[in-house]
């Protein structure tokens, strides 16, 4: 497949494609499982598809007794296997991302109840550990907030270069965005991560993305371009396109994607029964042709 990004020709045959198929509304994104161990052929072809067209799709379910071995198996059926083993990962490949009283733990803001902002998962991680895909359910939401907002990096590129394609020339660099390494105690936990944000993926073929709006924790190559690139990318993201969507999770809601660009708004928890998320990071994508 020729280079989106590099081939105009190959752009405007993908933008339109892009164009015809992608959704704009919650509902036709939401797919009804009644088994997550043994999906039907409708099912599965419908997740299928939303994720081809769009780069995620939502389920609900009746949560069984087992949800996480149900979870595990579910994202298999969609090739997801090789799963990320950061910090906080239990067995089986679910992080359980509610709050936490332990210190270092909640110093990542996943594991806290504060709003978190516009991001890929693993934007930090090396090539090798790339984040393709990621699987978020809802065992049990809180009583407020906690929305999530999300939109596909793709319809994003997409917007961003029909706007200007300088801006997305300048969002390709391949040292656009540096994350600092990450230090406890003197040891380094995770070294300088440096690359562009929008890319085409070597293992997937697809253009991907890693980006995060924690200005601390950022740093963007030093050219005007790209620092002014960024601030169009965050104005497009803070606007509400048809392309954005927002939707608070209720139990047995999940979303299964390639690693989309997604927010969470802040919550207030309910201490004897906190919020509970389950989330799955694997380093390849969803499989659409199984
Ligand atoms: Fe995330």
């Amino acid at each position: 497949m020729a280079n989106i990004i590099t081939s105009p020709d190959a752009y405007q045959f993908w933008r339109d494609d892009k164009l015809s198929n992608i959704a704009s509304s919650l509902d036709a994104c939401l797919v009804e499982v009644d088994d997550l161990n043994c999906l039907t052929d409708a099912e599965k072809n419908q997740i299928l598809r939303l994720c081809s067209a769009n780069n995620f799709a939502l389920f609900q379910t009746s949560i069984p007794n087992n949800i996480e071995a149900s979870l595990v198996h579910f994202n298999q059926q969609f090739g997801l296997q090789e799963f990320d083993r950061h910090l906080y990962v239990k067995d089986q490949g679910l992080a359980h991302i509610t709050q936490t009283k332990q210190k270092n733990q909640a110093e990542f803001i996943p594991y806290t109840d504060r709003a978190i902002g516009w991001h890929t998962d693993g934007y930090y991680n090396p090539v090798d550990n790339r984040i393709r895909a990621f699987s978020l359910f809802c065992v049990n939401p809180a009583p407020s907030g906690g929305e999530n907002q999300w939109i596909d990096h793709q319809i994003v590129y997409l917007r961003l270069r029909e706007q200007n394609d300088e801006i997305v020339k300048a969002l390709c660099h391949p040292q656009a965005m540096s994350i600092p390494q990450h230090k406890v105690d003197g040891v380094i936990r995770r070294p300088t991560s440096t690359g562009p944000i929008f890319f085409v993926d070597e293992l997937s073929q697809q253009l991907s993305m890693r980006y995060t709006q924690r200005k601390k924790n950022i740093e963007f190559y030093n050219s005007a371009e790209i620092v002014e690139a960024a601030q169009l990318l965050d104005e497009l993201l803070a606007t509400q396109t048809q392309h954005h969507f927002s939707h608070t999770m209720q139990a047995g809601q999940g979303l299964i994607c390639n690693n989309i660009l997604h927010t969470r708004r802040s919550f207030t928890d309910d201490s004897n029964h906190p919020r509970l998320m389950l989330r799955g990071r694997y380093f390849n994508q969803i499989q659409t042709s199984l």
